[in-house]
């Protein structure tokens, strides 16, 4: 008897997706997932963060093999990590790895959309002409659409202005937000990169609107503590949540560099933000003093720098990046010890000459 299914429809499972291709495991989840982390809630919001999130900056671009990038993705996933960072120009090239994201959302995570935090950013350098970077309406706007097709998305959770503008009114930038999340292609407005004081004005622009500023992510590491300086006081006066991302400083507060670059690493790479440079000898001896005491402290190195950073009551989340999927598993117990007593807080700082 004719069921009155095309054999197309036929292809497809109850759930109406289609079957996974040949040699492609169907991706079930840890029904447990949720046991293994403790979330936390982002600013004076009622959004939980996991305490560390993933970021798709390096890694998952079209440079990269995408099968890698997928199983870090669902082995976070697996994890507990329900935050997902992106940015219009991540990749190589710019864009890639929104698309490559999208195709692991498509295919594997479809049905866990509203598990799912994912964000994405406006700013830097995206297109050519003047409108293809900073903070104007045009700019955050079109490129917010641009973006939600290469996701494959109807909204994005959290959507960014990846940079503080200058030669834009902080009003234009914020009308811009204020817009993607009326419209419903962005649940949460969210900053970057932004001093303290453009933060304070335009939190309280729009807080005033009714689209209260969720959070701020800024580069923060044992490397970089200008947050502490003035960015950390406004978000806690504002209730706004913090995200901290290169928690190791793109690799460097790992085992990674303590001898040398090795072929594979982000220093090696052509198109790697990390440079050789950076990595001297002086740099190395503070690695290996750093990695002395996390072991001290029953951790490596990676996980006490982003427990480190975990310490500061307005980080919501460390933001790390991962090249594959055992760096991921093993950073994620950084939680296991978050706890810094002032000895250890100032031998820290005394390592790094503060
Ligand atoms: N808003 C902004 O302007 C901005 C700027 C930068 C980043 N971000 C966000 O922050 C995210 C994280 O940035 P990031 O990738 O620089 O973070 P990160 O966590 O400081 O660095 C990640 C890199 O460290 C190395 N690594 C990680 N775990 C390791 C381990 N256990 N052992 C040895 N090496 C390890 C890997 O390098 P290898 O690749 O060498 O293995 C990995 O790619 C980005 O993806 C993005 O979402 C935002």
């Amino acid at each position: 008897m004719n069921s009155g299914k095309s054999a197309e429809q036929k292809k497809r499972t109850s759930a109406g997706r289609r079957p996974a291709p040949a040699g492609r495991r169907v991706f079930r989840p840890d029904p447990g997932r949720y046991e293994k982390t403790v979330y936390r809630t982002c600013g004076r919001s009622g959004l939980k963060l996991p305490p560390v999130s993933l970021g798709l900056w390096h890694n998952f671009g079209g440079v990269d093999r995408a099968a890698d990038g997928r199983r870090i993705v669902l082995r976070a996933f697996d994890l507990g990590v329900t935050h997902f960072d992106l940015a219009n120009n991540y990749g190589p090239p710019p864009g890639s790895a929104e698309t490559n994201f999208g195709r692991i959302l498509k295919a594997d995570l479809a049905s866990h959309r509203d598990e799912l935090i994912i964000s994405t950013k406006a700013g830097y350098r995206m297109w050519p002409g003047p409108c293809g970077e900073w903070g104007s309406r045009k700019t955050l706007l079109a490129s917010l659409d641009q973006s939600l097709r290469r996701l494959g998305l109807e909204y994005v959770d959290i959507y960014y202005s990846h940079r503080y503008d200058p030669e834009t009114p902080l009003a234009e930038t914020a009308s811009a937000l204020i817009q993607a999340v009326r419209s419903g292609k962005a649940l949460y407005a969210g900053i970057s990169n932004y001093p303290p004081g453009p933060t304070e004005t335009i939190a309280a622009l729009l807080r005033f609107e009714g689209v209260p500023l969720l959070i701020h992510q800024m580069k923060y590491s044992m490397f970089v503590r200008e947050p502490e300086s003035g960015l950390f006081g406004a978000l806690e006066a504002g209730g706004i949540g913090g995200i901290a991302f290169s928690p190791l400083a793109q690799g460097l507060l790992t085992d990674r560099y303590r001898t040398g670059v090795p072929a594979d690493s982000r220093a090696a790479k052509p198109h790697g933000f990390l440079q050789k440079s950076e990595i001297t000898p002086e740099r190395q001896e503070t690695i290996r003093a750093l990695e002395a005491m996390a072991q001290r402290r029953g951790q490596t190195l990676a996980q006490m720098a982003i427990a480190w950073v975990l310490r500061q009551p307005v980080v919501t989340s460390a933001l790390i990046g991962a090249s594959r999927v055992e760096q991921l598993e093993s950073n994620l117990k950084a939680t296991e010890n978050r706890t810094f007593g002032e000895s250890e807080l100032s031998e820290i700082d005394g390592i790094l000459g503060i």
